[in-house]
């Protein structure tokens, strides 16, 4: 289909190929670079964390944390609407998935309904930080946490820059992960990272991440020593190439996140006029990131339509997220059906993402609000 407007694309810059090139060029250390090391001190310092330990997704990231936490045969407490990946990675590392409520403030964990869920085989919490927005009750989990003895694993795969009252998202938890696939808010294509003050997770990760191997001071290729194996591991690591990109992206984080935050505030002021749009907001001392600009309407079948009404324009949405309970695996596996969460279930019916990136023009922001607008003015 050739859309007008998609739902995202990623800013990017001449320094970004030029970036890419260099390692290209060099036409060594295509894998284990030395950018790989750089951009994660500087993710690690860009966060306010003492480690970050690079991956190939978000996804290898989170289930290499739930294995250095050691999940396996326990619960983990999950929100159902995410991505599904969320929840996977929970499966992967040999643990039981436990869904929770969201609550339709930020669309994060449901603080009190996650205490309910609470056993004594329960191990660990995954809050989500949604769409860019910071978890509402996050502050609230990691007490709920501690005073259990859990984990607090954040999945902030979307909400990288993101922060309540200036502390960052990524640092509430124990440790959290960040994604870089092609619609967050910075990105190598594909990647992700794990950010702990853990020494210890830090270097169980970092053995899981590449096949168990111990490293020697020189790296893998370079080395004529053997390397032992002291764990069964993957092969999870970020290429060279892409963490240099990581590196020239980080660089203009601040940019995009502004230009993000103003295309948002755009939006905002705009659909709020509208009756029956309900537009996203910031909870006093929270800074969203944006990666997502999503709405609510009043029931499915108003929102369902209007996504019609939107793609006949060139207009792409997409609903994010439909409840992973409620997907196959999760019914036929772990016996999830309708109405095991009905908040959820409910905002699942009436969120609607719509199109959010940088280099959005005045134009483009105009055709969706006007379109919006009409999609409106025709159903009254
Ligand atoms: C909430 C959430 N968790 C995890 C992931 C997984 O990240 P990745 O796509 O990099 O594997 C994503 C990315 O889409 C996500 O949105």
């Amino acid at each position: 289909m050739n859309l007008k407007i998609p739902l995202f694309k990623m800013y990017h810059d001449e320094d970004d190929i030029e970036a890419v090139s260099k390692v290209i060029k060099r036409g060594t250390y295509w894998a284990i670079g030395p950018e790989i090391e750089e951009f994660e001190k500087k993710i690690a310092a860009f966060v306010g964390t003492r480690y970050a330990l690079t991956f190939n997704s978000g996804t290898s990231a989170l289930h290499t944390l739930l294995l250095a936490y050691d999940v396996k045969g326990k619960e983990v407490i999950v929100p159902s609407f995410s991505f599904i990946a969320t929840a996977n990675a929970v499966v992967l590392a040999g643990g039981i998935p436990v869904f929770a409520e969201s609550e339709a403030d930020t669309f994060g964990l449901d603080a009190e309904d996650v205490e309910r869920r609470i056993t004594k085989k329960t191990k660990a919490i995954i809050p989500l930080h949604y769409g860019g927005f910071p978890s509402r009750d996050i502050e609230k989990l990691r007490k709920i946490a501690d005073q259990h003895n859990l984990f607090l694993i954040d999945d902030a795969a979307e909400s990288l820059g993101a922060s309540i009252n200036h502390k960052n998202v990524g640092t509430f938890g124990h440790s959290a992960i960040f994604s870089f696939c092609q619609n967050k808010v910075i990105s190598t294509g594909e990647g992700g990272v794990i950010v702990t003050d853990s020494k210890d997770v830090y270097e169980k990760a970092k053995l899981i991440r590449s096949h168990g191997r111990v490293e020697l001071a020189e790296d893998y290729f370079s080395t004529t020593q053997d390397n032992d194996y002291v764990e069964v591991g993957y092969n999870y690591r970020m290429p060279t190439m892409l963490a240099a990109l990581g590196l020239s992206q980080l660089d203009k984080i601040k940019k995009i996140i502004s230009l993000r935050r103003d295309k948002a505030n755009y939006l905002s002021c705009n659909l709020s006029k509208i009756k029956g749009v309900s537009v996203p907001k910031e909870l006093a001392g929270h800074f969203s990131v944006y990666q997502m600009y999503s709405i609510l309407l009043e029931n499915e079948e108003t929102r369902n339509d209007l996504q019609e009404y939107l793609l006949k324009k060139g207009i792409m949405t997409k609903v994010y997220f439909n409840p992973i309970h409620l997907k196959t695996i999760y019914q036929v596996r772990f016996g999830c059906k309708e109405n095991d969460l009905p908040s959820t279930e409910g905002l699942s019916r009436r969120v609607l993402t719509l199109p959010l990136y940088p280099h959005l023009n005045n134009e483009e922001l105009d055709f969706i609000v006007l379109n919006i607008k009409n999609f409106f003015e025709n159903r009254s």
